[in-house]
């Protein structure tokens, strides 16, 4: 019986790793138009792809100088709209924006501007949601409308050199809406062939590839 060391030794595929120290993580994960409340009644856009879902729950991250987090711990309430891949470059119109006035000088320092209307600068198409104020982006095939049940901060000290923390927010999710076209006709099932999210990889858009298969969880 080889240890686990011999066998790695023994193999003869290719295991040239080496150290490297990237200035992000950002393996890959969906990209996530976040809408959120400003005090005058607007709707903000904040893109953001920092984002995991378990059972009823999305946990979006979100820096603490962004406009959106600010409106989410105020008035508790978000609508989640997920693009699709085609419409990378109406995110990157907004991308260097926020709705915080005047802009934190960390964010002005590398070009970003301040932005009342993202709808308008990106090209979107604002949709009334049903449980919540935040307005959807119509564009967004799948769209979840959700409150804010509890925000966490970083869980171990912040290095004081960063300029902005974050807060962990968990989310619990009212309402979701998805395309009829993506729909699997009679149920519940989002269908997978005519669906894609857009994807986030080290600062780079990428689509989906072909369906690899299934796994056993899966109902369609
Ligand atoms: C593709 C993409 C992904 C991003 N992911 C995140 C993220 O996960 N969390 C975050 O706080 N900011 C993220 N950002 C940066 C925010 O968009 C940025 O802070 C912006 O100012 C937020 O808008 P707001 O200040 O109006 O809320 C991302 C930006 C882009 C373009």
């Amino acid at each position: 019986m080889l240890t686990n060391t011999a066998k790695f030794n023994a193999a003869e595929s290719d295991h040239d790793h080496i150290e490297i120290k990237p200035s992000v993580l950002y393996v890959g994960t969906p990209l996530v138009l976040i809408t959120s409340l400003n005090s005058d009644g607007t709707t903000n856009i904040s893109p953001m792809s920092s984002v995991w879902a378990l059972y009823d729950r999305v946990v979006p991250g979100l820096t603490s100088t962004s406009k959106g987090r600010e409106n989410l711990l105020r008035e508790r309430q978000l609508v989640l709209n997920f693009p699709s891949p085609e419409l990378w470059p109406k995110v990157e119109a907004i991308a260097p924006t926020t709705g915080r006035d005047p802009v934190p000088p960390h964010k002005e320092k590398i070009g970003y501007r301040f932005e009342a209307d993202k709808f308008d600068v990106a090209g979107f198409t604002p949709q009334p949601a049903d449980l919540v104020r935040p307005l959807r982006i119509a564009e967004c095939p799948i769209q979840f409308e959700a409150e804010v049940v509890a925000a966490h901060p970083p869980g171990a000290e912040w290095p004081s050199e960063r300029p902005e923390a974050f807060s962990i927010i968990e989310a619990m999710v009212l309402r979701v809406h998805a395309h009829k076209n993506i729909v699997v006709a009679g149920t519940n099932h989002i269908d997978t062939s005519g669906w894609s999210p857009l994807f986030y990889v080290f600062r780079h858009y990428f689509g989906t590839g072909p369906d690899l298969g299934r796994t056993f969880k899966a109902e369609r």
